[in-house]
């Protein structure tokens, strides 16, 4: 019994977590007038600067054959991605585009923009890029480099569930969640936002991919303990809760 629930208690629990509790919530701490949790973290490694024109990076434009060709992409060829599609990707994902009061605007929507991701990438092959795993500050448009690791590959592969395909990948994109961002206003009801925040924040970068002639396929089966150690998180204030593989095609 994992959760310390019965499977039948998990799954009543599942489905229940998929329903709108709005209106039954408890007093939020944003109405007890504590203060909005910070919408960016700072992990402090050495930064890299990342662009913000993506002309040179869009090879396919038409709205319809971008939404009729995107497909999950799992094999992917021996080639770097280059900064700027790289950028552009991160950018398609969490791209913050204005603060006003304290909230983030982003290329991507969030239940009462409270945005709760931080994303994570495991580089093996990037040009100008060691290989590790960095951050994304989307509040500067910058990475950070939080740790070298030479077998960057292999870690990926465990850290997905032994998925095989995924060691091909250029970049694997982690995205974590930050739940007191959401749920400091909106309590118990954001459990319900944060995996539908999460689809949102995923077909743009599908979207964006094939825009840009690369292939990747989102992934929701990993090792959360696995995933959680290797990126650093607590696994309680912050969690992986989703990834992505990228890679040329
Ligand atoms: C929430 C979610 C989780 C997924 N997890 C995985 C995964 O762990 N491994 C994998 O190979 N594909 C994964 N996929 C890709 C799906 O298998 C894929 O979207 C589906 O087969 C439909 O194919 P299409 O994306 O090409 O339309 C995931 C997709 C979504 C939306």
């Amino acid at each position: 019994m994992e959760h310390g629930l019965e499977p039948k208690e998990r799954l009543e629990h599942n489905r229940t977590a998929m329903k709108s509790v709005f209106g039954t919530v408890s007093e939020s701490d944003q109405e007890k007038g504590l203060p909005m949790p910070q919408p960016f973290k700072v992990c402090g490694g050495k930064r890299v600067a990342l662009t913000r024109e993506f002309t040179n990076v869009i090879r396919k434009n038409d709205y319809l054959s971008l939404l009729r060709d995107r497909v999950s992409r799992r094999a992917y060829k021996d080639a770097p991605l280059s900064l700027p599609e790289l950028a552009f990707l991160l950018w398609s994902a969490q791209g913050v585009k204005s603060v006003r009061s304290g909230l983030t605007f982003r290329v991507v929507p969030s239940g009462g923009a409270r945005h709760p991701f931080e994303l994570y990438l495991a580089v093996k092959n990037v040009t100008g890029l060691e290989k590790g795993v960095y951050h994304y500050l989307a509040g500067t448009h910058e990475l950070e480099l939080l740790r070298p690791v030479e077998d960057v590959e292999k870690q990926v592969v465990s850290v997905l569930n032994n998925q095989s395909f995924t060691s091909a990948a250029a970049v694997t994109l982690f995205f974590s969640a930050v739940p007191y961002r959401p749920e400091w206003r909106y309590v118990e009801a954001a459990g319900k936002l944060v995996p539908i925040d999460a689809g949102h924040a995923m077909q743009n970068l599908y979207l964006s991919a094939e825009a840009a002639g690369l292939g990747m396929c989102a992934i929701a089966a990993y090792n959360q303990s696995v995933a959680d150690a290797f990126l650093g998180l607590d696994g309680t204030e912050e969690f992986t809760v989703y990834a992505a593989t990228i890679g040329a095609l």
